[in-house]
């Protein structure tokens, strides 16, 4: 510290410059190096100064992002470069077609192209305009040609840069840059709980939260909402050199705006349909959602060349992924019961397509969610699948109401053995209290033959309910005693596909002990912490002798896990069904440990790499340490028991040194490991 008290304005020169770096590192990076609360009290210093010098505010202060004065009317920006939309594509097929076209439009039949593959971001896109370096302009797409001016609005983003980066590149007389702000799915989902809580409209997806919070004539509101944004496009960019998207995206990073960092290059069109079926598949694993892929002709100048039609450029395309929301009608509610007897609500719908499978229930899983989504029979619904999961409604269209609607009545009685239901207060749940209720046994024995308990191929619901229903299966031993003759005598059930069926049942006996847990169907107990219990205990008999001190010891397992497996071992019942199973035949067995890593410098230690590394990535020193035997971790606490900090190592060490952790170099680090490293 200087002790010089220091000239208010070079001191928030200094200030913004250092609050602007950490804003890169945060955003662009993704390597943050000061803790959040290090980071508040610079802003907090800046903010202080500036109020007592307003005379030092610049229009690219970071305070500058807490919002504006509201707004009485948006007004209306026109693009330089007209923002165009993309021609979509939704199969391979159509890929190779536009490829073709690329060819055909140069009429070069030897033309070669390499491809750029990004995400198709689902939000909503933006312009902003950067002169000499700094933030001065931001819209909406509008129609293409004239958008919305949001200045204000997108000033508040928390990832757009006020001024760009000058540390690598030189900085642009002008750049507009396209992009799209989004929030995340886990930010969407905190905010529409605070809406509901306080009363307000919830809104169907991120995307509609983000254009509602961009379209807030007060910024203020804006800035509490937690927007981001990734960059992908320029409109006008004078003074910025590139050849190619992929150093476009370069550029943007270099300049410290964030991209995506996802995009891919690609050789050929056989390697863009790899990557964008892996996006596909990874698409439930980001933190945000996307609704496609964009493919972009790699090499500018052969965007140049083959140039745009009226809407939309013929050098990129939209791969879009099959949707996952439609609207459809609640014809019916009913409910189902499931294998610990409580009731799950479940809404009939009129059939409707989702991603390529025809949806005609989805689920509303419990009375909360009922009274919380406010749905009525007759009700037009948002539905909602996502990947494997169940459909679920997740909205009311109440404009379509027509006054026709009628409430949901829970039953009194289970609907499947009369007797009269109870209400479980703290769980939201209302049960059927008998355990010989013949719903329950058919879930029960669906559970038990399902794909992550003992994985009996061929019996499928109907096959189950005949059986429980002709009285063959009293509980899920009973499987295990089935004659070819009661299974072949099924409907729809041949001699040949009985005696498949008898086969997949005599396969499963030889199962795993986590398989075996897991088919029970113990409440609290799902497949990973059967197989905690699995590798932690070792054998049935283990499990159903430990004690609940023995039990809380397996990790994952918590009291409320430990009493519900002390309460099912104990239940004469339940004891009866496991040991007829292990009577005829059924063979859990643990599965045997993968090899513990040999023993190792940094076994079962928690490490945290922070700051710059030289002899290899943090990600790479990482990878190392799980090697051997040891657990890296990205943040600092009372757990971790080494951190290993290079230069540039900020907020990490000082918190390592505050909670007394030991901080060693990179070279000590090294030395340490010896030849383990190698
Ligand atoms: S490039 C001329 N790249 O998709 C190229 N667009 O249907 C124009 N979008 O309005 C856009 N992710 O909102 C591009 N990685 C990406 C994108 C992307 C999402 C949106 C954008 C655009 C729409 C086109």
């Amino acid at each position: 510290m200087n002790s010089e008290p220091a000239d208010p304005a070079d001191r928030a020169k200094a200030l913004r410059r250092e609050i602007h770096l950490h804003n890169y590192r945060y955003y662009v990076e993704n390597d943050p190096v000061i803790a959040d609360v290090e980071y508040d009290e610079l802003l907090r210093e800046l903010e202080a100064i500036e109020a007592a010098h307003p005379d030092l505010v610049t229009p690219d202060s970071p305070t500058q992002k807490v919002g504006a004065a509201p707004i009485a009317e948006f007004g209306a920006i026109e693009h330089t470069v007209p923002m165009l939309s993309l021609q979509n594509v939704t199969s391979e097929g159509e890929l190779a077609e536009w490829e073709a076209q690329l060819r055909n439009h140069l009429k070069d039949p030897e033309a070669d192209f390499d491809f750029v593959v990004e995400p198709k971001l689902d939000g909503v896109a933006v312009e902003a305009v950067y002169l000499d370096g700094i933030y001065t302009v931001g819209s909406t797409r509008g129609d293409g040609v004239t958008g919305e001016d949001i200045t204000e609005q997108l000033k508040t983003v928390r990832s757009l840069p006020l001024r760009l980066h000058d540390g690598i590149r030189e900085i642009p007389k002008r750049l507009e840059v396209r992009g799209e702000v989004l929030m995340t799915t886990a930010e969407f989902e905190a905010l529409n709980r605070d809406l509901l809580e306080a009363g307000e409209q919830t809104y169907a997806n991120p995307r509609n939260l983000t254009a509602g919070s961009l379209k807030q004539k007060d910024p203020r509101v804006t800035a509490t909402r937690k927007l981001d944004v990734f960059f992908y496009a320029v409109g006008r960019a004078d003074g910025i050199e590139v050849d190619y998207q992929q150093v476009l995206l370069e550029a943007f990073t270099e300049l410290g705006l964030p991209i995506t960092r996802l995009h891919r290059h690609c050789r050929d069109i056989a390697a863009v349909a790899a990557v964008i079926r892996e996006f596909e598949e990874g698409r439930d694993h980001l933190p945000y959602e996307i609704d496609g892929a964009v493919v972009k002709v790699d090499r500018l100048a052969d965007q140049e060349r083959l140039g745009v039609r009226s809407r939309s450029p013929r050098w990129a395309v939209a791969y879009k992924f099959a949707a996952r929301q439609a609207t459809t009608v609640v014809e019916d509610i009913f409910v189902s019961v499931g294998r610990t007897g409580v009731l799950t609500p479940v809404a009939k719908l009129a059939p409707v397509p989702i991603g390529g499978v025809t949806v005609s229930r989805a689920t509303l899983h419990n009375r909360d969610e009922v009274e919380r989504l406010g749905v009525l029979v007759g009700d037009t619904v948002l539905v909602q699948r996502a990947g494997d999961v169940i459909p679920k409604v997740v909205k009311v269209i109440v404009d379509r109401r027509t006054g026709t609607e009628r409430p949901f009545v829970w039953p009194k009685t289970c609907p499947e053995c009369g007797v009269r239901v109870r209400e479980d207060e703290e769980e939201v749940a209302i049960y059927c209290p008998n355990i010989g209720c013949a719903a329950q046994r058919k879930a029960r024995v669906r559970h038990f033959g399902s794909r992550g308990a003992l994985d009996i191929e061929g019996l499928g619901e109907k096959i189950v309910d005949q059986l429980v229903d002709g009285g063959h299966l009293g509980d899920v031993a009973d499987l295990f005693t089935l004659t070819l003759d009661t299974v072949s005598g099924l409907e729809r059930m041949a001699e040949k596909s009985g005696q498949n069926l008898l086969d997949a049942i005599e396969k499963s006996k030889q199962t795993t002990l986590a398989r075996f847990l897991t088919a029970l169907g113990l409440r609290h107990v799902g497949e990973s912490t059967a197989r905690a219990l699995s590798r932690e205990l070792g054998s049935l008999e283990a499990i159903r002798a430990a004690d609940l001190d023995e039990l809380t010891e397996v990790p994952d397992v918590g009291p409320i896990v430990a009493k519900a497996l002390r309460d099912f071992f104990d239940a004469e019942e339940n004891v009866r069904v496991v040991d007829r199973l292990l009577e005829l035949g059924v063979t859990p067995r643990a599965e045997a440990l993968p090899e513990a890593p040999a023993e190792s410098p940094v076994s079962g230690l928690r490490v945290v790499f922070t700051g710059k590394l030289t002899r290899m990535s943090r990600s790479e020193a990482g990878a190392l340490v799980t090697r051997l035997g040891g657990k890296a971790s990205s943040s600092v606490s009372k757990k971790t028991d080494l951190v290993v900090a290079g230069p540039g190592a900020g907020g990490k060490r000082g918190k390592a040194e505050d909670l007394g952790v030991p901080v060693i170099d990179e070279e000590e680090f090294f030395n340490r490991l010896g030849e383990a490293a190698k």
